[in-house]
């Protein structure tokens, strides 16, 4: 049982929960998952706990029966609009008579960049290694057992606000579920979608959601960038309940049925019935007044994205982008708007795990694969600590080992 690893992504539109288990070949095998619609969540943001909770139940329930377990704990994904990623580097001297780099000499280094200075609001998520620099070597993953003087450490300090964070502690223990610990939605994002290669030519991966915009940039095989921006599918929803005078419920039907983000690929422009807002009477409009409404959206979507990747991180992007979440990868022509505003490659992503057929569980898959391959490589330390809110939970974590552990050393 305790190698099994619970993952439970808690969007805007769904909740998704997938239980994997590592083999003996050391690959993830998916044991069970489940999904449940979630409208406690609006842009982002926990509203409702209660419905919440319940959708974060239900969607572990369904996933339990199919694993045929009981999951106590799990992970739990925090967006990008929650978290700020600060990249600090540290260093030590190597005070053995050996020189030779201890583990000790390492988590001495993560301890020190788990205790920058972040805003009174936040709380530190997580500590994760870039790279090790030995005497000036960089690029190094585990320099446990390597000679030298002084170890630099690279790390993203993952920071989150203390309200967000609190809130989906709550969700997840009120629905019975403990938090092993909370993943930012980058790091787990490309685990089940990217490439290594990819990751390594430089790639920027956007999942549209329904309320939500993540946009995780990964160069030379890291995570480089994480921000969220609060809008998603359920926008273009909105807008064509605006712009056409039409109930929500009438919008989003309509919006499935075309499944269209392009005007110019609309091959038969024909008068539909609608329901008016008021309900009260039907309307006819054009396939292409819908159609405009959305290229539209999908068009300000894109380039609010640009900007954002390429004001932090300017270069070149040689795997291109990949788009994933149900929010506008499924429309035709997505993929077009995406390649005129950015003019690299575009493709849509398709779940590389075995037993994950579609995008809505890629995100829970991507945090259990994320955690499996922390576990397998020992270099790989992260801290994966529970804020002050809640001290039941985080006297089972990581961070609390570190600090013990290091106690000796410091006193
Ligand atoms: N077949 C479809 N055609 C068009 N849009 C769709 C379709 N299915 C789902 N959507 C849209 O996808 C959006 C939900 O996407 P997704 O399931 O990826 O969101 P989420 O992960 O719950 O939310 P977020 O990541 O923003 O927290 C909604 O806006 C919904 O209208
Ligand atoms: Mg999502």
């Amino acid at each position: 049982m305790s190698d099994v690893i619970v993952g439970v992504d808690i969007g805007t539109s769904k909740v998704s929960t997938v239980i994997g288990k590592t083999n003996n070949t050391g690959e993830v095998e998916i044991l069970g998952k489940g999904i449940e619609s979630c409208s406690g969540i609006k842009k982002g943001i926990i509203v409702d706990i209660e419905a919440t909770s319940n959708s974060i139940q239900s969607s572990v329930k369904k996933a339990e029966a199919q694993a045929e377990l009981k999951v106590g704990s799990a992970y739990v994904n925090i967006s990008g609009l929650h978290v700020d990623i600060i990249n600090h580097k540290t260093y030590t001297n190597i005070a053995s008579d050996s020189r030779e780099i201890s583990r000790h000499d390492v988590e001495k280094l993560l301890y020190a960049a788990g205790t920058i200075s972040i805003p009174d609001d936040s709380e530190i998520i997580d500590v994760v290694p870039r790279q090790f620099i030995v005497d000036g070597y960089d690029g190094i993953n585990d320099p446990v057992g390597m000679k030298g003087t002084k170890l630099e450490g690279d790390f993203d300090v993952v920071v989150g606000k203390i309200i967000s964070i609190q809130n989906i502690v709550r969700s997840m223990e009120k629905a019975g579920i403990k938090v092993d610990g909370l993943i930012a939605e980058g790091f787990a994002a490309g685990e089940c979608i990217l490439l290594p290669d990819e990751k390594d030519m430089g790639v920027i991966l956007i999942d549209i959601g329904g309320g939500t915009t993540e946009i995780s940039v990964y160069k030379d095989e890291k995570l480089v960038m994480n921000r969220c921006l609060p809008v998603g599918g359920d926008h273009i929803t909105n807008d064509l309940s605006i712009a056409l005078k039409m109930t929500y419920a009438e919008s989003e039907k309509i919006k499935r049925q075309f499944q269209l983000a392009l005007t110019t690929l609309i091959k038969n422009d024909q008068e539909i019935s609608v329901n008016d807002l008021s309900e009260s009477f039907k309307k006819n409009i054009k396939v292409s007044d819908a159609i405009e409404v959305i290229e539209a959206r999908v068009y300000e979507i894109f380039s609010l994205c640009k900007d954002l990747v390429y004001t932090n991180c300017p270069g070149s992007y040689g795997a291109g982008v990949v788009l994933s979440g149900n929010g506008i990868s499924t429309l035709d022509g997505a993929m077009q708007i995406a390649y005129d505003i950015f003019d690299i490659p575009v493709r849509v992503a398709a779940p590389k795990v075995k037993n994950i057929p579609t995008l809505d569980y890629c995100t829970a898959a991507g945090m259990v694969k994320y955690i499996a391959r922390q576990d397998k490589e020992a270099s790989t330390i992260s801290i994966k600590s529970i804020p002050k809110a809640n001290k039941k939970v985080r006297e089972r974590t990581f961070l609390k080992k570190v600090i013990s552990a290091l106690k000796d050393f410091f006193y």
